[in-house]
């Protein structure tokens, strides 16, 4: 089946006008979509919406405009909690993106819950913002932290998670889906093993909300982190969902106004969920934008975006397999549309500057996640990463760029 019977690729693209432009003279192809994602209009001129029409600051103000952004903001919380099916509101707190998400579970989860000695599980194949803060943590607290080692396909083993547990093990953090590899790890299955000995799970899903339909009450998740600009939405906008019953017992991640009930110099109590993390003025419009990047992905419904980007993925994985030289990084039979890759001798930066002066955009280097090439006994790889309005004839363009690269060589 042509996956564009559900999508309408060519109409879909004319709301991301960035895509129509060129570079060098040759039409831009975008395949750089894991770091970021580009943005619809819709997105676009809700920003621009706003601020002509209600810019305000929120939750402070008693008059007209002030009320109408803190409606805007709150409404947007909505949006963001029936789209990842939480329970509760509350339980949606808005940050600056993942890496604050999780610096934030990070500093207030192992301060209330943490001893020294006690254990945090993180896997081999984690992005950096999901190893520092926890090597933060161990630095003041003396935690230890002990990691999941990756199998030479990307993928990562129930039973080798189940042998690091221990009586001390505090937290698991894991990606959802690995950026460099595009494994999609079985958290469903990881999460409930965790529960068996009562110790919470965090999901990075930094990488997976924007491709795979997610149900955190189905996952049953403790913790689950993403940004924005990585799901058509705005930069500096992210998400932390956390169970209620955590987020309780964990004190105040930041200081500042909107966070507190009442402040005397002596003393200060602290306003109620989701509000006592959210110190300062947020990014309201950034957060609004982000409603409308949901709405966007609601119109066009994240099942056909995954089975659209799944094509993608099988095609060009197909077209680049016949490469000479081609070695794939990460040959999981569960990958999202992130395509890692090696060709003969080449270094990856050296392809990734010559794809770009054929216009192709792609990403080079370590991926902010070095323990995992230094488990792969790598330096880096070359990666496309796809989202669904990419389309077959990019691909295309990508398979002779390498070739045409490869041959310099
Ligand atoms: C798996 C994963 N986690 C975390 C991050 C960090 O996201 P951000 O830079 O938006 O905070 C990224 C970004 O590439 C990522 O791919």
């Amino acid at each position: 089946m042509d996956s564009d019977d559900h999508l309408q690729i060519e109409t879909i693209r004319k709301d991301f006008p960035i895509l129509s432009q060129k570079v060098y003279d040759k039409p831009l192809v975008y395949l750089d979509n894991a770091a970021t994602t580009q943005k619809p209009l819709q997105v676009i001129r809700r920003i621009d919406d706003i601020y002509t029409t209600i810019n305000a600051n929120v939750h402070r103000g008693i008059h007209h405009l002030s009320q109408l952004m803190t409606e805007e903001l709150e409404e947007s919380r909505k949006t963001v909690q029936n789209f990842i099916h939480a329970p509760h509101f509350k339980e949606i707190i808005f940050t600056s993106g993942t890496t604050e998400s999780i610096n934030l579970v990070a500093s207030s989860f192992c301060r209330s819950q943490c001893k020294a000695g006690d254990e945090i599980i993180l896997t081999a194949m984690e992005h950096h913002s999901n190893i520092i803060p926890w090597q933060m943590q161990r630095d003041i607290l003396g935690i230890e932290i002990k990691v999941v080692p990756v199998t030479e396909s990307g993928e990562i083993r129930l039973e080798d998670i189940e042998e690091l547990i221990s009586s001390k093990t505090k937290l698991i953090a894991l990606t959802h889906v690995s950026n460099v590899l595009g494994t999609i790890n079985p958290i469903e299955k990881i999460i409930k093993m965790a529960h068996g000995y009562n110790i919470p799970v965090l999901v990075d899903a930094a990488q997976s909300v924007p491709h795979i339909p997610i149900d955190v009450q189905a996952l049953d998740c403790d913790f689950l982190v993403f940004s924005a600009h990585k799901m058509y939405g705005p930069t500096g906008v992210g998400v932390l969902y956390g169970k209620e019953h955590w987020l309780h017992q964990m004190p105040p991640y930041q200081g500042g106004g909107e966070m507190i009930a009442h402040v005397t110099f002596e003393h200060t109590t602290y306003n109620e969920l989701p509000y006592k993390f959210e110190a300062g003025t947020p990014d309201y419009v950034g957060i609004a934008a982000l409603a409308e990047a949901i709405r966007y992905i609601d119109t066009l419904g994240i099942y056909n975006i995954r089975e659209r980007e799944d094509h993608l993925l099988r095609y060009a994985t197909d077209q680049l397999s016949q490469i000479e030289g081609m070695r794939f990084v990460g040959t999981s039979p569960h990958k999202s549309a992130v395509l890692s890759f090696l060709v003969g001798a080449i270094h990856p930066y050296d392809m990734g500057m010559l794809l770009d002066r054929l216009a192709i955009a792609v990403r080079t280097g370590h991926h902010c996640a070095q323990p995992l090439m230094d488990a792969l006994g790598i330096e880096g790889t070359v990666r496309a990463s796809f989202a669904f309005y990419n389309t077959e004839r990019e691909i295309d363009i990508l398979a002779d760029g390498i070739r045409k690269v490869s041959g310099m060589f």
